[in-house]
């Protein structure tokens, strides 16, 4: 894929009101959210799972693409046809998740690496020729002060191994989903996560420029500044809103096409409102929309719960979710339409 060819998938990703699904659980996730329901994780449980998401009725008007697992863009529809093909059939770009999760840091103490560079020049060819279009890598960093996480060497390791991964996709001809994580989940309040933020994402441009990443031929995949799930002080959905759009004025060219968010365990409606929230203060100077995985699919997994009775239903909420989120990319989603359906 040319240069051209990188930015125009790029850009297809974050057209205007659509965003990305992340279904791209590992096993080890999916069989952690099957058992919170009693599912069993078998393979075709997974795979029906899959094709309960991805052939939701005209889920292609919200969704520009989809994140699948080495497993999953192997399997196929309940017609025989290649999950890659029947996304594209819908003009949904398949993408494919290709580290291979994170790792505990040698020589550090509790933080993580993400692993998967060693044969992945070689992973990224097969991937194409099975219809990839893009792909995701996501390093997790965490905050805890006490510590001093996320140590200067997490920084350093982690924004390496994103920028030598993206330069490995955009030669194999695959638009890189660049996703540090801050994790959402610690004591700190939204002041230091805006900090960590900042750094984080500072360090990750500074090395994707130091290895020829080519900024429009990709997408960053962010979390959002937010107070610690274990914080005593909960900033509301504006600070939110402002401070997360404080960090990526400071570290995002514009080049980037755009930024699909992660949800990061956030409430559905929440994430969704904090989305908006930001569009609502636009225009920016790249799209800002979704790549959601528990917020576009919790309450159609609950809904699912691994039978095929419940197929119609659970595409139902996978579609009024994903319409919702999909106002929110563009700034016209309110809380009466959680009720209301689109
Ligand atoms: P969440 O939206 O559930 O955080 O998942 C997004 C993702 O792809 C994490 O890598």
């Amino acid at each position: 894929m040319s240069a051209t060819d990188l930015a125009a998938v790029a850009k297809a990703m974050v057209a205007p009101g659509r965003g990305v699904l992340a279904a791209d659980e590992s096993n080890a996730t999916i069989t952690k959210r099957f058992a919170a329901l009693d599912i069993e994780s078998t393979e075709e449980n997974r795979r029906a799972y899959r094709d309960t998401l991805l052939s939701t009725p005209g889920i292609e008007d919200y969704i520009s693409g989809v994140i699948l697992y080495d497993e999953t863009i192997r399997q196929s529809s309940a017609d025989g046809t290649p999950f890659p093909k029947m996304l594209e059939r819908k003009g949904i770009l398949p993408g494919i998740k290709v580290d291979t999760g994170s790792k505990p840091l040698a020589l550090d103490n509790d933080e993580q690496v993400t692993e998967g560079l060693d044969g992945l020049r070689e992973r990224i060819a097969e991937y194409v020729s099975l219809g990839a279009k893009f792909a995701k890598w996501r390093a997790v960093y965490i905050i805890d002060e006490a510590r001093g996480f996320p140590t200067d060497y997490a920084m350093h390791c982690n924004a390496h191994a994103l920028a030598r991964y993206g330069a490995l996709c955009q030669e194999g001809g695959l638009v890189p989903i660049i996703e540090p994580e801050v994790l959402m989940d610690g004591e700190n309040d939204i002041e230091t996560c805006a900090w960590v933020t900042e750094h984080v994402q500072r360090r990750v441009f500074q090395e994707l420029s130091r290895q020829n990443v080519s900024l429009e031929g990709m997408v960053l995949k962010p979390s959002m500044v937010i107070s610690g799930k274990k914080s005593t002080s909960q900033a509301g959905p504006q600070e939110v809103a402002e401070r997360t759009l404080t960090c990526l004025y400071r570290t995002v060219p514009p080049a980037v096409p755009g930024i699909a968010f992660l949800s990061g365990g956030q409430p559905a409606a929440v994430a969704t409102e904090h989305l908006d929230l930001m569009n609502k203060m636009g225009p920016h100077p790249w799209t800002l929309t979704f790549s959601y995985g528990r917020a576009l699919q919790d309450e159609a997994l609950r809904t699912w719960k691994g039978s095929t009775d419940n197929v119609a239903e659970a595409q139902k909420v996978a579609s009024h979710r994903a319409g919702l989120t999909s106002a929110a990319a563009t700034g016209t989603y309110s809380r009466d339409m959680e009720t209301a359906g689109v």
